[in-house]
């Protein structure tokens, strides 16, 4: 099968992005499909396999002479439903989340109003704009995050009051929305969702992160080094059950497709949502594939289960 797979993106997540989209063209090419390596440079130009620069009509043409696109790209313009809908607008099927599920995933203020819908437990927050940051004063400990972002870009766990400004600086130049959010204090676990065409849901056995205490899973922690995960993650039962319903009913409030990752704290009183991401890393070592492994699929046969249910 002839797939486009797309890289890159103009974004803070732009190298995380290639790092995942390579290893996605390299394993489809090894498991006997074609892959059409496609990237979107830092300044938004398209190139081709070559790293010569294309247009959007050109890229648009090289994605219709593919069977389906598969888009590998993290954070804002393209795991947010913008390259769904470029692939819907050009009548390519896609691999993964439609425009609406990408775009409510990556607004971390509306996935927590879709969790609080569900019943849902997720880390209270305040969302601020400018002008409200002014006059947000420090009280406790808080983590300051944009709205929308990814592999931790613009996030600082804040524990006094001179950090406040810079960390509201930093995740302002992400987004115009900034969330102060309560410090959740608890285990961080992942959990990977599929959803196959008939509607059946499958649950990989969920991840856990090693963080060091008093810190968070920040970017230094993501990709300074090999992060220490656990699968599967040792949980008892009814967390367990917990945790992977909530993905579930998250997956399927959002209208997700294809592989999505959802985050939790497993604090005292229960998991607690953290977030939804619907183009989770995708090295092999990466969190959705290991979990997958441990599941007793490689990470090739996941791709090509992937871009299989994507065909029409
Ligand atoms: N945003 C990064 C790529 C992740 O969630 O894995
Ligand atoms: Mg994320």
């Amino acid at each position: 099968i002839r797939v486009a797979v797309i890289g890159g993106g103009r974004n803070c997540e732009h190298d995380v992005s290639l790092a995942s989209a390579a290893a996605v063209a390299d394993a489809l090419d090894q498991a006997g499909h074609h892959a059409v390596r496609l990237t979107i440079d830092p300044a938004g130009v398209w190139r081709d396999g070559e790293g010569q620069p294309i247009g959007l009509a050109a890229a648009v043409d090289v994605l219709r002479s593919c069977a389906v696109a598969f888009p590998v790209l993290h954070g804002p313009r393209g795991e947010d439903g913008t390259l769904a809908a470029l692939c819907g607008l050009a009548d390519v099927p896609c691999v993964g989340s439609p425009l609406g599920a990408g775009a409510l995933a990556m607004d971390k203020w509306a996935t927590k109003l879709v969790a609080g819908a569900l019943g849902i437990a997720a880390a209270p927050a305040r969302l601020l704009t400018r002008a409200e940051a002014r006059s947000y004063a420090f009280t406790h400990p808080v983590v300051v995050k944009p709205v929308a972002a990814g592999s931790s870009h613009g996030v600082t766990l804040v524990g006094e009051a001179a950090a406040l400004g810079p960390a509201l600086e930093a995740a302002f130049a992400h987004d115009h929305r900034v969330l102060v959010e309560e410090v959740m204090t608890g285990r961080e676990i992942d959990v990977a969702v599929l959803g196959r065409p008939d509607g059946s849901r499958v649950v990989a056995p969920p991840l856990e992160i090693l963080v060091p205490d008093g810190r968070i899973f920040d970017h230094a922690a993501k990709y300074g080094g090999p992060p220490a995960f656990v699968v599967p993650a040792p949980l008892d039962e009814v967390a367990r059950k917990q945790i992977e319903q909530a993905a579930v009913s998250m997956y399927d409030a959002l209208g997700c497709a294809g592989v999505v990752r959802v985050d939790f704290f497993l604090t005292a009183h229960g998991p607690v949502l953290n977030e939804v991401n619907t183009t989770p890393g995708f090295t092999a070592q990466s969190q959705v594939p290991r979990m997958f492994a441990a599941a007793g699929t490689p990470f090739g046969a996941l791709l090509d289960l992937l871009v299989r249910d994507a065909l029409p």
